[in-house]
């Protein structure tokens, strides 16, 4: 008989689409680590904290950006606390995506992942002056604390307990880094000074 469409290589009477099928539930079924949370509740904590993930990378690119392309008579200074800063927010970055892997939902995967679902914008620029640099990371950084409170909430609700512990030590962090570099902020000129 002619196969039809959908059947195109029949085998002992199972078509392609139904092998597709049970094969992305047998990959499925091995990423779902099991979790008492509800379902429903799994995937708006994933969402929320993969939102705080792609924050975090795109966070960490622009403070190195700016950690290696700093100038001016503080550089020193500015270059030593912004690698300060990047490495608080890099050790955001497993910890952040493997909560998600805790309760058995998907993480990112890609670069482009991080930039899709982040509320930040990249900064592709190496020119700009130490108060401008400065400026928009504190803007930054504010945006990733907000980010992290909506988050907050989202864990709350669903009553996920480590992830809300997680990002309340991440939030801290955040203020500590807006706290900086708001004193910095106050006085710093586009000659560094
Ligand atoms: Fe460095």
């Amino acid at each position: 008989m002619k196969p039809v469409d959908g059947e195109p290589h029949a085998e002992n009477g199972e078509s392609r689409e139904v092998r597709d099928k049970a094969d992305a539930s047998r990959r499925n079924s091995r990423l779902a680590t099991p979790t008492d949370l509800d379902p429903a509740d799994v995937e708006k904590v994933a969402k929320a904290l993969n939102g705080c993930l792609a924050d975090s990378f795109v966070l960490y690119m622009k403070i190195k950006n700016f950690h290696w392309h700093m100038s001016g008579p503080n550089f020193r200074d500015y270059h030593e606390m912004l690698d300060d800063h990047a490495e608080a927010v890099f050790g955001t970055i497993d910890e952040l995506a493997e909560r998600v892997r805790k309760i058995g939902a998907r993480t990112l995967t890609s670069l482009s992942d991080a930039l899709e679902q982040s509320q930040l914008v990249e900064q592709t620029r190496s020119d700009l002056a130490p108060d401008e640099m400065i400026r928009e990371l504190l803007e930054d950084n504010k945006a990733v604390v907000a980010g992290m409170r909506k988050a907050h909430k989202v864990c709350d609700d669903a009553e996920d307990i480590a992830s809300a512990s997680l990002l309340e030590n991440f939030v801290d962090a955040t203020e500590k880094r807006c706290w900086f570099l708001f004193e910095i902020a106050q006085s710093a000129t586009a000659t560094g000074h």
